[in-house]
Formats: structure tokens, C-alpha cells, sequence
């Protein structure tokens, strides 16, 4: 069990360019599992089984674990690690006061998912408590329980749990498993395609024409697209992944060329930290090998918490080049009737009544209703698979 000692802190991040890889092998695998009765236990919630296969596949490198009180500190203060590297989300493991003073640091502590299946292994460096309200405050912007994010946050437990982390295997998505293309093989198949510019798009939600728009902008100028949905945990009345992959699938089938295109999922949870969260999506292509990534109306938004553009103008706090992508801004797209077009300001001359874009609420209302949202909106194979799924659910 030699390399199940405890790394120091130094090891714990590793530089920016190496993709992290925290899957135990088949052998360290069996040697937990003989432990398996005999570790102090812990359970995680869907956000932090998330996180925990992120930094395992090394979608969230250079973590390499849950972060520990100065790379914490250091993040929550000025979007870094400890040393240096940008990072504008906390990635925490906490539980509650009792639970922690039970714990040793230099324990390995087993975690287990939300059914209570023993899917890895935390090696505890340290435990501190920390401050939620400056969590809330620096990350969210915002110390409102409404915004969901910052419930989340007040809802956790006081103390985190730092260190190093294993996943046992990597088994397949259960729903996704065919969409489920790790960051060792997205780059390999970007390779593969030849492609030496890709651009990653996040949604958590169905793509309509607007998302088409600029997606198709960035497209022009670049060899491929990685479609890139977000499919872990997000606030209940966001559409659900399984309603969304079908429509995902349906866009790329008739609107897209399929040669140019990656259709895979991505596990993480959604934050709702607007401006925090899109330098994050981006680190995260990063590692999934995009050399662009696209930021464009409110990214990660929710409510008024955030101004429209505040996620793109974020990205100037980072020097060119230490991100190691490139965002490719685009302004609120609509429906030009104007030029019968979709467009942004900076591309027509209409008018604010020329232009369409229905609100988030307004096409749930809509499909509630069993109302189609209309054709400068949404493609109608998406509107219908959306009214079909909404009916079946009612
Ligand atoms: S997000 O939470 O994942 O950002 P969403 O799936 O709606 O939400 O957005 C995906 C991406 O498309 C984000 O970069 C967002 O800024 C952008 N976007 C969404 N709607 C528009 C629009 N009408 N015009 C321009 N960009 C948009």
C-alpha cells in the first residue's frame, strides 16, 4: 500500500498542461476494496460524486483532489490556487462538525455515492472550517438563499475535507454511456480529425436557434465543434439531460455536419455562478482539449444576479494565454424579422420589435400549454421532441 501514503500539498496540483488521472488501477482498486468495511465511511451527495469523477478523469486538473484551506482561500479570494494557477471555483468536500471531529487527518476515508455504493477513496490532508458568507459573497456575488448556488452552499456542512481523492473505476454513464468521452479521449479524437482549433460549447439547456447562431459563428472559424451539455446536478425546473441529449442529437442530425461535430457529455454539476462559472466551463474544456470556448448571453446565469455581459468581461482578469483557451465572445442573439436573419446588435439594423427571443420561463409556459414555441425560436424537431416530453411528464 506504499502509494496510498499521503502526498504533501505540493503534489496535490500539478502543472496546468497535465491531464490528471486519479482512477485507481485494477490492483489499488482490489486493495480498497479489502478495506472496504474497515474505513471510516462518508456519503456524498450528486454534486460531489460529480466532483469527484471530474478530478478523477481529469476534467477538473490540475486538481488532483478536494482543495485544501490555502489553494481554498486562495480560490475563493482571487480565483487561484495557492500557487498561482487560475481557478475560480471552490471544489469542497463538507460535512458536518460531528462527522469531522470522527475523522483523522492522514485517515483514508471511503466515499460512497448517493445509493451507498463505495465508488472512492479520500485521502484526508486536513480539515478547516471556512466562511460561507465570503464564499457567497466573492463566488456568487450574492448572499441570497434564493440564488441556488449559495443555498447549496449555506445547506453544506461546516467543515471541509481536503486531500487527495481516488475513484475506484470508471464505469459507464448510465444513461449516456455512448456520449461519455473522457479528456483523455476527446483529445485523442480531436487528434484523430486532425482538428487544431476546436471550440467547446456549454448549455443545460435544449439548443434553440440563438445557441445554434453562435455556435455556427464560431464554427465558421474554427475545424470542429465539441458539444458539450452539462448533465450533472441543475436546479429542478431546468429541462431535464435525458429530454435534452434527445434534442441535442436532433440539432447535429439536421442542422449540423456530422463530421464536425462531438456530441459528449459533461458530467459536472451546474453552480449558477455566472462570471465564476464561466471561467471554470472554460478551464474544464481546456482539459478536455478545446482550444476556444464559447461565452455568450449571462453564462451560467440565473435570475438578475449577474449583468449580461459581467461572464465575458471576466475574462480580462487573466493575462492572454494562462487560461490556455480562448473565449469567443458573442452578444444576445435573436430572430431579426428585419432581415428574416438570426443576428445579434452588432449585426442588424432592427429595431427592438423586429427582434425575437422568448425568455426561459416563457417557453416553459409555452410548452406546458402543449404550445409549439414558434419556428425563429426553436427548430420544430426540437419544439416537438420538447412539447413530448412536457406532456409526458404532466
Ligand atoms: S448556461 O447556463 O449553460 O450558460 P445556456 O444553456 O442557456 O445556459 O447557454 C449556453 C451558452 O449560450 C452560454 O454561453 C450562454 O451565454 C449562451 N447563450 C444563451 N442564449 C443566448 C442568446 N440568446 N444570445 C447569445 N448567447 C446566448
Amino acid at each position: 500500500m506504499q502509494s496510498l501514503t499521503l502526498e504533501n500539498h505540493q503534489q496535490t496540483i500539478s502543472s496546468s498542461n497535465q491531464l490528471v488521472n486519479r482512477i485507481a488501477t485494477p490492483e489499488h482498486r482490489a486493495q480498497f476494496l479489502d478495506r472496504a468495511d474497515s474505513l471510516p465511511r462518508i456519503q456524498l451527495d450528486g454534486r460531489a460524486t460529480s466532483d469527484l469523477q471530474m478530478i478523477a478523469i481529469g476534467g477538473f486538473s490540475p486538481l488532483q483532489g478536494f482543495l485544501e484551506q490555502a489553494d481554498y482561500e486562495s480560490v475563493v479570494e482571487n480565483m487561484r490556487l495557492a500557487n498561482g494557477q487560475p481557478w475560480s471555483i471552490p471544489v469542497t468536500l463538507s460535512v458536518g462538525e460531528e462527522v469531522a471531529a470522527s475523522l483523522q487527518e492522514g485517515n483514508l476515508i471511503r466515499l460512497d455515492d448517493p445509493t451507498g455504493r463505495f465508488i472512492g477513496v479520500l485521502e484526508l490532508t486536513q480539515k478547516y472550517r471556512y466562511d460561507k458568507t465570503q464564499e457567497a459573497i466573492k463566488v456568487y456575488r450574492t448572499v441570497e438563499d434564493k440564488h441556488p448556488g449559495v443555498k447549496v452552499v449555506y445547506e453544506q456542512g461546516e467543515v471541509n475535507l481536503a486531500g487527495p481523492i481516488w475513484l475506484l473505476q470508471r464505469d459507464p454513464h448510465p444513461l449516456f454511456p455512448s456520449y461519455q468521452i473522457d479528456p483523455v479521449a476527446s483529445r485523442a479524437h480531436f487528434q484523430e480529425k486532425g482538428w487544431k482549433t476546436v471550440v467547446g460549447f456549454q448549455t443545460r439547456n435544449p439548443i434553440h436557434r440563438a445557441h445554434e447562431y453562435i455556435i455556427k459563428c464560431a464554427l465558421e472559424t474554427v475545424d470542429g465543434l465539441f458539444l458539450h451539455p452539462l448533465v450533472g446536478a441543475t436546479k429542478s425546473d431546468d429541462i431535464p439531460a435525458d429530454v435534452r441529449m434527445h434534442c441535442y442529437e436532433i440539432i447535429v442530425e439536421h442542422y449540423f455536419p456530422n463530421n464536425r461535430v462531438i456530441l459528449a457529455i459533461n458530467p459536472a454539476a451546474m453552480r449558477y455562478a455566472g462570471p465564476r462559472e464561466a471561467i471554470f466551463h472554460a478551464l474544464v474544456r481546456r482539459n478536455y482539449g478545446c482550444t476556444h470556448f464559447i461565452v455568450g448571453r449571462d453564462h451560467a446565469g440565473v435570475g438578475d444576479y449577474y449583468g449580461t455581459y459581467d461572464a465575458q468581461h471576466i475574462f480580462d482578469e487573466f493575462q492572454p494565454g494562462e487560461l490556455g483557451i480562448t473565449p469567443m465572445k458573442f452578444e444576445h442573439a435573436f430572430y431579426c424579422t428585419r432581415t428574416q436573419s438570426m443576428a445579434t446588435a452588432k449585426t442588424s439594423p432592427s429595431t427592438q420589435d423586429e427582434r425575437i427571443h422568448l425568455s426561459g420561463t416563457k417557453v416553459r409556459q409555452m410548452l406546458r400549454n402543449g404550445e409549439l414555441p414558434p419556428p425563429q425560436f426553436s427548430r420544430p424537431e426540437v419544439a416537438a421532441e420538447l412539447v413530448k416530453a412536457m406532456q409526458q411528464n404532466n
